[in-house]
């Protein structure tokens, strides 16, 4: 069957894929070579001009590598004058030393509280010194999900509460404090390690804390939580602390059939039954029935301090309750902090939020940066050229008592935060293929990942200018500018960066010359203007997940590596030289067993009698040189 569905006809694709092809003679050869190439023969000639082939050459100057070929080995491949090790996998003792990984699943819950979650996702590293360090640093981590085939020998995850114990424990954070030795790193003692899991104590602030949306059995001041969960993505502020993600943390929640979901959790996709891992069963805060406010208490931004190991992380209501993917930190030109965050669902939103006033003025006042703003949800319009993947778009206020934001559903600030889908919905936001990551340059400029879309093209997600396939198997890329180069600004101009899929296959529709990739998800410009891609998901290809790097001035997108079977590739931070990259693999061996761990993949240990493991590794040249160069 085509995956071209017939809401978007042959001609609309070629439409996008010459509006692509368009920018990228642009890019590469100004106006004169693109009108050139425009007219040098209509349309079936111009798709078949650009070379379809993977591998492509490119004259990029930031792409100096040798880009690979698509691979399905059970192995991490980089370019051939690379290398790459294992760093921290789940079950290495987080402190250097302590209870040693148990290949048959037999470490308990109280070791998996010493040792590396599973679930490796966003990530950052903290130079040793400050800013500097590029042999020492903190490494802070997020452990997203446990998969229980891998977790218990039995694969059985929900008869005791020890097992879910064990299981909240492998979820969470690391803090693990990483050294350099000439090429090799190893993570070593330190007074700042530490586990975060699902059930550390932490607090709440921001206009949501305290309100009775809020308020639980346990924490009638609604001010105080156990734990995040689903810690998906996240971020680094220029003040010097990790932001972690709850994204899909509806799973958690459950309750007896036929119970009835309350009427906030539908958006946020709460059932009775949950997402099999049994924790509403043995934990009676995960019963809705029991605490139909617990879920209220999750899928939001948490802010940890890496060099205070005592303190306790803050969930920051100011930022929304979302899926949120990452938390990209910037800056406005008056010097306010700029959060943006991704809900990532189909037809979900994309939000900024923007400091009340400059990060440092608050910071000097002892006020957070990240509790008094304002939360806004983007709508992307279209401009005057419809069918050119460009447009412009709007920034609209979540502010209690403007436009629908007001009577029974949102009487208060809290209230509105607490129900941010809904808010966003109310305000006309644009719904979304899955918004993933976000990245922002100092200058005004970001990119998110789309990453795919089945109900695109369906009559509650018609395509529209910005999620312009329907359905939208392989997922793109967008690009916006904030208007006056200002990330503060509530108004943008924005352009389809790359439309994912395998180029030689003309159903795909995507973005000529590019190596073949689909559902990109994790996103990174660095410092040098080289902008990552890291997938998770269906590829266009045979090959594994992948990441690849992208140009953003030419357009250019090569593949730099490909992870284990199994695999999703995610996170990803340098050393301030950018010599050293470290990247995370997560859930290698995915399609396995409880009977059969290893049926798909028994990376990184290849343990006849162990299992899968997810892992850090890190990525150098052989000569040390920068990466990507
Ligand atoms: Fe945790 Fe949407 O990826
Ligand atoms: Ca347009
Ligand atoms: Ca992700």
């Amino acid at each position: 069957m085509s995956i071209v569905d017939d809401r978007r006809t042959s001609n609309e694709l070629a439409d996008l894929v010459e509006a692509a092809v368009s920018r990228r003679a642009l890019f590469k050869g100004g106006l004169a070579t693109a009108v050139g190439t425009l007219f040098l023969g209509g349309r079936g000639s111009l798709l078949g001009a650009i070379p379809a082939t993977a591998e492509h050459p490119t004259t990029s100057p930031l792409l100096g590598f040798t880009s690979i070929a698509a691979s399905t080995a059970d192995a991490v491949v980089v370019p051939p004058e690379y290398d790459h090790q294992v760093l921290y996998r789940w079950g290495d003792p987080v402190n250097g030393s302590g209870p040693k990984f148990k290949p048959d699943a037999s470490n308990s819950a109280e070791e998996q509280a010493q040792q590396a979650g599973m679930g490796h996702d966003g990530m950052y590293f903290f130079p040793l010194p400050p800013k500097k360090g590029v042999e020492r640093g903190l490494l802070v981590m997020n452990h997203e999900f446990a998969e229980s085939f891998l977790l218990f020998a039995d694969g059985e995850p929900s008869s005791t509460l020890e097992r879910v114990r064990k299981s909240q424990n492998a979820h969470g954070i690391s803090v693990i404090e990483v050294e350099r030795a000439g090429s090799q790193w190893s993570v070593v003692p330190s007074r700042y390690s530490r586990r975060i899991t699902a059930n550390t104590p932490m607090t709440i602030t921001g206009p949501a804390a305290g309100h009775a949306l809020m308020q639980t059995g346990a924490d009638p001041s609604g001010t105080s939580v156990l734990g995040t969960i689903n810690n998906c993505a996240a971020g680094q502020t220029p003040w010097g602390t990790y932001l972690t993600c709850e994204e899909n943390f509806n799973g958690y929640f459950g309750a007896p059939s036929g119970t009835p979901v309350p009427a906030d959790q539908v958006p946020y996709g709460v059932t009775t039954g949950g997402n099999g891992m049994g924790w509403w069963q043995q934990d009676s805060r995960f019963n809705f029935a029991n605490e139909p406010n617990e879920p209220n208490r999750f899928g939001w931004v948490v802010e940890i301090n890496p060099f205070a190991s005592e303190s306790a992380p803050v969930k920051r209501t100011a930022l929304g309750r979302a899926k949120h993917e990452n938390a990209c930190v910037t800056e406005a030109i008056d010097g306010a902090a700029v959060v943006y965050t991704g809900d990532d669902e189909r037809g979900q939103f994309v939000y900024k939020y923007v400091s009340a006033r400059p990060w440092r003025e608050m910071a000097a006042d002892g006020v957070s940066p990240l509790d008094e703003g304002t939360l806004y949800v983007a709508r992307f319009d279209d401009d005057a050229t419809s069918g050119d993947g460009k447009g412009v778009g709007e920034w609209l206020p979540l502010v209690h008592g403007s436009g629908p934001l007001v009577g029974a559903t949102f009487p208060d600030q809290g209230a509105v935060l607490v129900r941010t889908r809904q808010a966003a919905a109310a305000l006309g936001a644009t719904k979304m293929d899955r918004p993933e990551w976000i990245t922002a340059d100092g200058s005004g400029d970001a990119y998110i990942t789309m990453t795919n879309n089945s109900q695109r093209g369906s009559s509650s997600q018609p395509v529209d200018e910005a999620n312009p396939r329907g359905p939208n198997p392989w997922g793109h890329i967008i690009h916006w500018t904030e208007d006056g180069g200002d990330h503060g600004a509530l108004t943008f101009t924005w352009d389809l960066f790359v439309l994912a899929g395998d180029p030689s296959n003309p159903t795909h529709g995507a973005t000529p010359g590019i190596d073949p990739f689909g559902s990109p998800d994790g996103l990174a410009l660095d410092d040098n203007g080289r902008l990552w891609i890291q997938t998770d998901g269906s590829q266009p290809v045979s090959c594994n997940n992948q990441m690849l790097v992208a140009d953003p001035s030419t357009g250019d997108v090569r593949r730099f590596l490909v992870g284990p079977k199994g695999c999703e590739i995610t996170g990803i931070d340098f050393t301030p030289d950018h010599r050293n990259a470290f990247v995370n693999i997560q859930h290698p061996g995915e399609n396995g067993t409880a009977s059969n761990p290893r049926a798909q993949s028994n990376w990184p240990d290849f343990d006849a009698k162990g299992r899968p493991r997810d892992a850090t590794i890190v990525v150098r040249r052989k000569d040390g040189g920068v990466i990507g160069t």
